[in-house]
């Protein structure tokens, strides 16, 4: 009995690497998510919602198969009707899926399309890393013009300067593309040589299975031997080299101060030339806030018009944590209704409706408390005024406002209540 008791009793916890985002949290997620979705608008992209649930073989494709994201970290399970399907890693694949599967190309001026939800990766969680989190993702196909890539670039910079994020650092290469990366990936293999038995197992598997992601190792023992292999730029075919000079003349044209790192050459297959992050703010070790690069092959390579590709994904859970912290916002309720006495409960209640049907947030309590317990609750709430209704007022068709701040209280007439709290709250914030 005392078992069975027990158990019904254990709280039953999130599952590891996944966050509730809580009440006093949620004002910082919303503001980077309509900061996210201003930019996005203002910059010309249309939203597309596209499922969290794909076939595995979207991102075994897309992504890639050498990819530590498809090798680890995929939530894939066989559904009942024998499907493989995973929880998607990222959305940069099914975003391209949309695009070919509606054709958008048709449907829009420019195909430049965005979206914001979950992902969902296996990884070892830490802070600002976890296994739900969420990105803004932002896409556009068939535009081969560096002048996308500085565009792109420059909507990344302006998301995270708007958001108030001073600290970031941007970051940006090449890694060439189908013609000119076979020579680059073969100098790694010969610079390597024999000391690629020297490194740590994940590389001499990258060794085997892409080079360049040898790069992406933060293993101490390889920093030497890495430290010592050859730059990519120094491999770049004509075209792309012309293409990497072209784009940072635009980034230099809009005073976007930036750093070339030849070690920048991200974790997913798809990448041909431009290759970014914005790193910085304070989320500690995962100081990615975005990253994003140019994709040229992965519209066809997943059954499409021969279309390239570009964009970036943010990580939100990151931005909200390198907020500045006088983002925070506070006092958000305006009002909160004081009935005084049984018989105003009812008008009070019609108080509450007409303030909110005007657009005023306010709360009311419940269950004919006292007075006194009601404005116990006022206070908790930080509403900006207390509205009192009790039988002075019902018989003289007023209310008492109450400015909570200063003690000042007033009375205004039933009926012009809602505009004059209106005009108060326009003058105050
Ligand atoms: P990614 O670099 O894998 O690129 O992820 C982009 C951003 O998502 C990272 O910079 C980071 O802010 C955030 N992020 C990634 N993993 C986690 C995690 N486990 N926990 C918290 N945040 C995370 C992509 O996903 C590409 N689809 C970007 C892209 C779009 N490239 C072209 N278009």
């Amino acid at each position: 009995m005392a078992a069975a008791t027990q158990r019904t009793k254990r709280v039953i916890h999130g599952i590891r690497g996944t966050r509730d985002i809580l009440p006093l949290e949620v004002d910082r997620w919303r503001r980077v998510e309509r900061v996210a979705r201003s930019v996005c608008d203002r910059y010309g992209y249309a939203e597309v919602r596209t499922p969290v649930i794909e076939r595995e073989e979207l991102f075994a494709k897309g992504t890639g198969e050498s990819t530590d994201i498809v090798q680890k970290e995929m939530y894939v399970f066989t559904d009942k009707g024998g499907e493989r399907v995973t929880l998607r890693p990222e959305a940069t694949p099914s975003m391209v899926r949309a695009f070919v599967e509606h054709g958008l190309e048709q449907a829009l001026p420019f195909a430049k399309i965005y979206s914001l939800g979950p992902m969902f990766r296996y990884e070892r969680p830490q802070k600002g890393r976890y296994r739900q989190f969420h990105q803004l993702d932002v896409e556009v196909f068939g535009i081969s013009d560096p002048a996308i890539d500085g565009e792109v670039i420059e909507m990344a910079a302006a998301f995270i300067a708007e958001l108030g994020i001073q600290t970031a650092e941007l970051v940006i290469n090449s890694v060439g593309c189908t013609g000119c990366r076979p020579r680059f990936s073969q100098a790694l293999l010969d610079a390597l040589g024999k000391t690629v038995q020297d490194l740590c197992g994940d590389c001499q598997r990258r060794v085997k299975t892409n080079p360049l992601r040898i790069f992406d190792c933060k293993v101490q023992a390889d920093q030497p031997i890495i430290e010592e292999l050859p730059h990519s730029e120094d491999f770049l075919c004509d075209p792309c080299r012309e293409h990497f000079a072209e784009v940072r003349r635009h980034l230099e044209a809009y005073g976007l101060q930036h750093r070339v790192s030849h070690r920048l050459v991200r974790g997913l297959d798809y990448y041909t030339r431009t290759t970014f992050e914005v790193l910085g703010g304070e989320v500690g070790a995962q100081n990615a806030l975005l990253g994003g690069g140019r994709y040229d092959h992965l519209v066809k390579h997943l059954g499409g018009p021969d279309r390239p590709g570009i964009g970036f994904a943010a990580g939100l859970e990151r931005l909200v944590l390198a907020l500045p912290e006088e983002t925070r916002e506070g006092n958000v309720v305006d009002a909160f209704v004081v009935a005084m006495g049984e018989a105003s409960w009812t008008a009070a209640r019609l108080l509450a409706r007409d303030l909110r049907r005007a657009g005023l947030i306010v709360l009311i309590d419940y269950e004919g408390r006292s007075s006194k317990s009601q404005m116990k609750r006022a206070n908790r709430s930080r509403a900006r005024w207390m509205l009192i209704l009790g039988e002075d007022e019902l018989a003289r068709e007023q209310v008492t406002v109450k400015e909570m701040a200063t003690s000042q209280q007033h009375a205004v007439g039933r009926d012009i209540v809602a505009t004059e709290l209106l005009k108060l709250r326009a003058r105050q914030t």
